[in-house]
């Protein structure tokens, strides 16, 4: 069963996302982002974060702890968040494009809503000093 928190209440998760900067987005923490996460015992497996702007519903952050991987959690995350939410998005790294599109998402080429905009900035700037770009994926 997925359960709902806030990133805040998860110093392993906190950790995770920390330690995998700037793979995966610290933002998450400072604004304390809504948490999904699916648990055996009390040990989170997998979990995504959501942050709501005005426009749209950003996934920032998706992770399966690696003895978890490939059993399909990520996934069902995924699939509920793109249920319950309007106009979602995220922002990844090229090499998971088709990780993304397996779970229904499509490569966005507009920077209109606020998830394209944080985009554009980070492949100004930090994109530039790190030499990567980041892409838009969106339902
Ligand atoms: C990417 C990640 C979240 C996938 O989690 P997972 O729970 O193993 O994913 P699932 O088991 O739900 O995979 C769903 C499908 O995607 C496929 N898949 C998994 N990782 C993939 C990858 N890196 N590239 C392409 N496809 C991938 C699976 O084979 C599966 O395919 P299927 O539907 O044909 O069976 C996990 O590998 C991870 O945490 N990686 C490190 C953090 C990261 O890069 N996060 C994303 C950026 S925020």
């Amino acid at each position: 069963m997925i359960k709902e928190s806030r990133v805040l209440k998860y110093p392993k998760v906190i950790w995770t996302i920390l330690k995998n900067a700037p793979t995966l987005d610290p933002l998450v923490i400072l604004l304390n982002s809504k948490l999904y996460y699916l648990e055996n015992k009390g040990n989170i497996e997998s979990f995504l974060t959501i942050k709501e702007w005005k426009d749209s519903t950003e996934i920032g952050t998706v992770y399966t702890y690696p003895e978890f991987r490939n059993k399909g959690l990520a996934r069902k995350l995924i699939k509920s968040v793109i249920k319950k939410y309007k106009n979602v998005g995220l922002i990844c790294k090229e090499n998971l494009i088709p990780f993304y599109k397996k779970q229904g998402l499509k490569k966005s080429s507009s920077t209109n809503n606020k998830i394209e905009k944080r985009k554009e900035l980070f492949n100004k700037t930090l994109g530039k000093i790190f030499k990567y770009k980041l892409v838009v994926m969106k339902n």
